[in-house]
């Protein structure tokens, strides 16, 4: 990639646009930026307990300063992140959507996306998937991996919109799913 193209591509990705969920509410989608530490700390707040572990694979209470900084500041190259808000709300967290290109596969990234529950089965977490799987073509990302717990029928299902050719892989009580962007849902 050219660093014209670099600079126009990372121009694009610091735009904020206001978009439309299935049943017409309106959402704000926008890059992460390094002040909405506080956006995830209360994001995380609102998160049911299960919603967390489904997310980080593990309890999660609160993020330590170095999560944060890592979760915010990033480069919008091989570290990409959306938030998605509430347009009638701003400050109001709706959801995240993060995707990290694999350093021993460059061609790969690892995504993951939460929602907030009252937000939960309206379309986000599949709007989200699929600027994820735009901002993977356009850095020359071909595949999109995520780690899930086996049961979470959300997430398997939210990767259907994703690609129509996945491949998967059972870790005890964990998948490993691989999308093929060379096949778009
Ligand atoms: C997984 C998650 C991101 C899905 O986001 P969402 O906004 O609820 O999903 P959408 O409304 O876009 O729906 C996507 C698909 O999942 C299905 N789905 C969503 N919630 C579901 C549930 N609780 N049970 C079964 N299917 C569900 C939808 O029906 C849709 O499938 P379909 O198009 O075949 O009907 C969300 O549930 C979440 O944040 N969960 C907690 C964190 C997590 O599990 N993250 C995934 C780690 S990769």
């Amino acid at each position: 990639m050219t660093q014209r193209t670099l600079g126009a591509r990372q121009r694009a990705y610091r735009s904020c646009v206001l978009t439309r969920l299935p049943d017409n509410s309106p959402l704000i989608l926008r890059p992460i930026r390094p002040e909405d530490k506080g956006l995830l700390v209360h994001g995380l707040a609102r998160m049911s307990p299960a919603s967390r572990h489904a997310r980080f694979l593990a309890p999660k209470q609160r993020f330590t300063l170095s999560e944060l900084r890592y979760l915010t500041e990033v480069d919008g190259v091989d570290h990409v992140a959306y938030v998605a808000l509430r347009a009638d709300a701003p400050r109001e967290l709706v959801a995240v959507g993060r995707m990290v290109r694999h350093k021993d596969e460059p061609a790969a990234a690892e995504i993951a996306i939460a929602v907030c529950d009252s937000w939960q089965r309206r379309g986000v977490g599949a709007l989200l998937g699929d600027v994820l799987a735009t901002a993977a073509r356009d850095r020359e990302i071909r595949w999109l991996t995520a780690t899930m717990n086996a049961g979470n029928v959300a997430a398997h299902r939210l990767f259907n919109h994703v690609s129509t050719q996945l491949h998967e892989r059972h870790d005890g009580a964990v998948d490993e799913l691989r999308a093929d962007l060379a096949f778009a849902a």
